[in-house]
């Protein structure tokens, strides 16, 4: 099975470094597929000379269309440079950038209004995981997410015939990543990851979108962990942060597979 490997640099990598990785990434052939979300002064250079790699950005506006919004950049402009993906929601921009579930589901209609594929992220806080309550939690992200989204996507997301955004056949990709997994090398037991990703996977296919939405999980992967990572029944690949900087370690990690 191809699973989805996504590397996310957040902000770090000259661009001579990460010419450098993309030029050592594309000698190489993978059963699994990369996805690079570089930073987005990178990205138009990037995508435009490597057209055989697959770039994301880690963020895009919430305004969907052109305007005096100084700073910011739209999914149609990241379509207009071959870029067909975008993290939504990672922690990091929920927390230190006071994103709410409102203005990330805008931001997924911005997406798929513009054929970008989504990269949700969710996922609980410490606190909520020591206290066991994280279905709830997970739940209502979704419920929050998709509550805005659904009704007036759900028939695309279910037409598999729809033009897809990207060479990846999913319009939606949802990134479980527990905040306190992210950079700690901590991260849930196997059973814990069996029992959430059955749980979200379940949440999906009540809301019928489960045929077009892969999930894949994120926190502290590395070389060590991601092949029995990857073998846990329904995750569809790994969101990478730290252990994604270095060339050899990504190739090293896109090798393994379950
Ligand atoms: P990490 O980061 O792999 O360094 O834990 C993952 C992420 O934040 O996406």
């Amino acid at each position: 099975m191809t699973s989805l490997i996504i590397a996310n640099w957040k902000m770090n990598l000259s661009l001579e470094e990460s010419v450098e990785f993309c030029t050592t990434l594309k000698k190489y052939k993978f059963k699994n597929h990369p996805i690079i979300a570089a930073p987005a002064p990178y990205l138009a250079y990037l995508a435009h000379n490597f057209p055989e790699l697959d770039f994301s950005a880690q963020n895009i506006s919430f305004f969907e269309n052109n305007g005096p919004y100084s700073g910011e950049y739209s999914a149609s402009m990241l379509r207009g440079c071959k870029v067909y993906y975008s993290l939504i929601g990672h922690s990091e921009r929920r927390n230190l950038f006071y994103e709410s579930d409102k203005i990330i589901a805008q931001k997924i209609k911005n997406c798929l209004n513009s054929s970008v594929t989504p990269i949700i992220c969710i996922g609980e806080t410490l606190d909520v995981h020591e206290r066991k309550k994280y279905k709830e939690f997970l739940f209502n992200q979704l419920n929050n997410i998709f509550f805005e989204i659904n009704d007036e996507y759900s028939i695309e997301l279910n037409d598999h015939k729809q033009k897809g955004s990207s060479n990846h056949p999913k319009r939606i990709i949802i990134a479980y990543e527990p905040i306190w997994s992210i950079g700690t090398n901590k991260i849930p037991s196997l059973d814990q990851l069996n029992e959430i990703f059955k749980l979200i996977n379940n949440y999906l296919k009540e809301s019928s979108i489960a045929n077009n939405v892969a999930i894949v999980y994120g926190g502290s992967v590395n070389l060590d962990n991601i092949e029995q990572i990857l073998s846990i029944e329904n995750i569809d690949g790994v969101l990478i942060g730290n252990a994604s900087l270095n060339s050899q370690t990504f190739i090293e990690m896109l090798q393994r597979s379950y």
